[in-house]
This record gives C-alpha cells, sequence and structure tokens, in this order.
C-alpha cells in the first residue's frame, strides 16, 4: 500500500483528500504544518507528498527543499490557489512532481497521484537494474581471483558504500585508476560523475583553476569563469591521482578542501561546499615522502583513512594467464581478429617475465601480439622481445654457438628490439634521443621502431578527464 503524507494547514483540506485518498487504497497521513511534516518524513514512511503551497510560517516550498535534500525520490505534488503563479513555477524548479490548481477536479487529482507513485516505482525499479549492472561490469572488469585480488575486490565491496576517503597506493600499471573507478561504481554516488585528474601533471597554477575552478579574470587568459573539477564532481566521486607529486603549496589547499569540504575559485571571494568522495592514488611511498618532509603529515593522515594496497603483478602471477585471457579477447574484438589462443610457449613466456611496468605492461604486450599474430593463436613470435626471452633479459642470448644451431638473424632482430625499447623507455619516449643512444641513425631507429611496434600503445598519462 501506498503511503501519501497530506500537508495542509485547513483542517478541512486535510479531512477532504484523507476520506478521498483512502477510498483509493492509499494509507494516509496528514500534517498541519511544515515541521510536522518534516518529523514525518524523518521517520521514512512516506511515497508521496502532497503540500499546499502557501501556509503560516514555513511555506510548501520550504517543505519541497526540505524533502529533496532528505529523499530525493519522493515525489511532491503541490496544491496553489491561483493559476500559473511564480511559486507554482519555481516549485517545478525546485522537483515538484506536479502542481494542482485549487478548486480541482477530483479525477485530476487521482490521476496526477497515480502517475506520480507509478513513475517514482519505475525510477526504483530502473535504478535498482541499473546498479546491479554496474556493479556487475565493474567487478567483471577487475580480473583475477588470486588471494592478494580477493583481498582487493572484498576491501571494495566493504568500503565502497561509505564515504570514506581511500588512498590506493601501488607500482605504475597495477591497476590503481581501475580500483578508483570500481568503489565509484559500487556505492551510492554510481549515478553521479566520476572525476579524474593527474595532479602530477600539471603545474600549481593549471592543477588550482582546474581542481577549484576560477572567477572570470583572475588570471591572463581566464577569460571566462570555470567550474573547478570539484564542482563538476557534485555528489560523485573526484580522483586524486599522484598525489604524492604535488607542492608544498597544493598539498595545503588540499588538506583545506578535504578539512572544511569547502572550495574557492581562484580569484573568487565566495566559499561553496563541495559534496565530493575523494579517491586519491599515488605510486610512491607516501610514508617515506612523509618523513622526507616531501610531503605533509596531516594531509597524509587525512587521505589515508583507507588504504589499498595494489600488488605488484609478479606478486600475483596466478593471475597473469587470466589477465592476458581477458586483454586477448578485448583487443580480437577491437581489431576484429580471431585470436582465440595463447599457444603454450608464448604463455610460458608472459609467466616467467617479470613484468615491471605490471598490468598495463602485460596489456601493452597482448594488445602488440594481437595486432602481430597471423594464426588463431598468440606464439612467441609475436610477443615483445624482452618478454620473449623470458625474466632473464639479455643474458639469454646465445654467446656460443651451440649444438643444435642458432637462428642468427631471428636473434640479431631480437637483439636489436630488446636494446631499441630499453633505450626508448631511458629517453623517456623521443627517438631521437634512444637512436643516439644506439648510435642508429634516426631514420633506421625509426624504420625498426615501425617493424617491432615500438610506438604503439603508448598511453598519454598527463589527462585530465570527466565522464
Ligand atoms: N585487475 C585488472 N583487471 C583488468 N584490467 C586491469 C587490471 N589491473 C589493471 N588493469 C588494466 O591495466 C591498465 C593500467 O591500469 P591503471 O591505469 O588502473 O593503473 P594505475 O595503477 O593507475 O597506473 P599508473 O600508476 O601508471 O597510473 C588499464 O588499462 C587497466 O584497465
Ligand atoms: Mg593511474
Amino acid at each position: 500500500m501506498d503511503r501519501v503524507l497530506i500537508v495542509d494547514d485547513e483542517k478541512g483540506m486535510r479531512d477532504f483528500l484523507s476520506i478521498m485518498l483512502k477510498k483509493e487504497s492509499y494509507a494516509v497521513a496528514a500534517a498541519e504544518s511544515v515541521e510536522r511534516a518534516l518529523q514525518a518524513l524523518s521517520a521514512g514512511d512516506v511515497d508521496l507528498i502532497i503540500s499546499d503551497i502557501s501556509m503560516p510560517g514555513q511555506s510548501g516550498l520550504d517543505l519541497l527543499k526540505a524533502s529533496k535534500a532528505a529523499s530525493p525520490d519522493t515525489p511532491v505534488i503541490m496544491i496553489t490557489a491561483y493559476a500559473s503563479t511564480e511559486s507554482a513555477i519555481e516549485a517545478l524548479k525546485l522537483g515538484a512532481y506536479d502542481y494542482i490548481i485549487k478548486p480541482f477536479d477530483v479525477e485530476e487529482l487521482k490521476a496526477v497521484v497515480r502517475n506520480a507513485l507509478e513513475k517514482r516505482r519505475l525510477e526504483h525499479e530502473n535504478r535498482a537494474l541499473k546498479r546491479e549492472l554496474k556493479e556487475k561490469l565493474k567487478f567483471d572488469e577487475l580480473v583475477g581471483d588470486s588471494p592478494r585480488m580477493k583481498e582487493v575486490t572484498d576491501l571494495i565491496t566493504k568500503i565502497a558504500p561509505t564515504n570514506s576517503t581511500v588512498l590506493i597506493s601501488g607500482e605504475s600499471g597495477t591497476g590503481k585508476e581501475l580500483v578508483a573507478r570500481a568503489i565509484h561504481a559500487a556505492s551510492a554516488r554510481a549515478e553521479r560523475p566520476f572525476v579524474s585528474i593527474n595532479c602530477g601533471a600539471l603545474p600549481d597554477e593549471l592543477l588550482e583553476s582546474e581542481l577549484f575552478g576560477h572567477v572570470r579574470g583572475s588570471f591572463t587568459g581566464a577569460v571566462t569563469a570555470k567550474k573547478g573539477l570539484f564542482e563538476v564532481a557534485d555528489g560523485g566521486s573526484i580522483f586524486l591521482d599522484e598525489i604524492g607529486d604535488t607542492s608544498p603549496a597544493m598539498q595545503v589547499k588540499l588538506l583545506r578542501v578535504l578539512q572544511e569540504r569547502r572550495i574557492r575559485r581562484v580569484g573568487g571571494t565566495e566559499e561553496s561546499e563541495v559534496n565530493v568522495r575523494v579517491l586519491a592514488a599515488t605510486n610512491q611511498d607516501l610514508e617515506t615522502l612523509v618523513r622526507d618532509r616531501r610531503f605533509r603529515e596531516d594531509l597524509y593522515y587525512r587521505i589515508n583513512v583507507i588504504q589499498i594496497r595494489m600488488p605488484a603483478l609478479r606478486e600475483k602471477p596466478e593471475d597473469i594467464r587470466p589477465l592476458a585471457l581477458h586483454f586477448l579477447v578485448k583487443y580480437a574484438r577491437i581489431m576484429g581478429k580471431r585470436i582465440t589462443r595463447i599457444s603454450d610457449e608464448a604463455l610460458r613466456c608472459l609467466t616467467d617475465h617479470a613484468w615491471p611496468g605490471n598490468v598495463r605492461e602485460l596489456e601493452n604486450v597482448i594488445e602488440r601480439a594481437v595486432a602481430l599474430e597471423s594464426s588463431d593463436a598468440i606464439s612467441v613470435d609475436s610477443l615483445a622481445a624482452d618478454v620473449r626471452s623470458g625474466s632473464r633479459g639479455v643474458e639469454a642470448f646465445p654467446v656460443a654457438l651451440v649444438d643444435g644451431g642458432i637462428d642468427l638473424e631471428r636473434q640479431l632482430e631480437t637483439l636489436r628490439e630488446h636494446f631499441m625499447e630499453e633505450a626508448l623507455r631511458r629517453a623517456n619516449g623521443i627517438q631521437t634521443k634512444a637512436a643516439e643512444l644506439l648510435g642508429m641513425s634516426f631514420r633506421s631507429f625509426r624504420y625498426f621502431a615501425k617493424k617491432y611496434h615500438l610506438l604503439d600503445g603508448r598511453r598519454d598519462s598527463s589527462r585530465v578527464a570527466a565522464n
């Protein structure tokens, strides 16, 4: 039985509506003031509110605002005495379901009540379905059921519904951002934005205006006012990536937001409240940074309410195979290729490799292998050179002619690819520099880099994203 709360200061109207709605088999409660109505609301058993707009003391609009804040799903129908009054329009803006003008037609009121409750029911169902689906999708995405990953997913399930700040630590490429997204998706904030920003990639002034926004003319180039990400993420979560890379000045500003939950736009004077859950990540050891006085201790304690430590891939070798297959399916689909397996020999190389770049490195290796492979199974030949030689690295290259002979051309190719990869890494991806390190001409470096697909799959980490 749906429960309707009638709010009107006139007893005659309350009684009339009560009798009418009870006849329609609703459970009815009545309140003569906004204060009383709010008490009934906080008791929690109201599915619909019908309220007069003008009442002595607090008005129906006050009730509307309060009820939207306390239980946004409960539809509110307003009753007003005058046609198209400003307050009726205002009520719709504030989220009222509809308004009815006195004197009203009883059948009309019944229809509005029915529709409001039906809409509420559908929305509820929809939301439940969506949440279920989303949760499933997210946790499907976090591949791996090694004991270490099991700990991580258990912790996510436990903490997601809370509003606590979470610090996600771990080496590069271990899945920190993925975990942040999973926490958001499994929380009550899932329908609101998840906003991510790399704090290490921007200079202070830019980072500040990205995070907090700015008012018009606050600095050269600020031709219009701009919302900061804390505002964009309102009701949702913000992911502060590489928080260990922030400057001392920035750390003070972040501490203030975390303590006071208020922000001020750059150049602005007004403060506004923010309702955002903070998720932070670092691939540095924050405790060491604190000890070296490069990270504020008070900020560290603010962030480190709950910590999730992401295991390196080498600490969960059982997950290599399922992850590799997961990425195989993903990239085969994207590239439209019929590759369904990984050969035993290739799998051995994958499990032998040390994976300094963790899951991201594995993903890149599989992406590249799928691109190069022409059979229906990933073979050793399509793996990157350093993976092909397992974790043993260059030591695995033969220095003497073994009994069975060697394939010199292939060994040389492998060796070249290995050194080029290493050089690119040291040169931070700058090809001319990498070529120089190897005494190669830029032309020939570029030729082989293309041949080995060394430039594919490089990801831009200096990204500011919102969805
Ligand atoms: N358990 C996992 N299951 C599926 N994919 C994963 C898993 N862990 C990581 N990945 C994938 O690996 C890639 C790297 O993950 P992510 O960006 O979350 O790492 P990170 O820890 O934030 O790295 P960095 O410190 O370099 O920013 C992403 O494409 C992500 O989808
Ligand atoms: Mg990341």
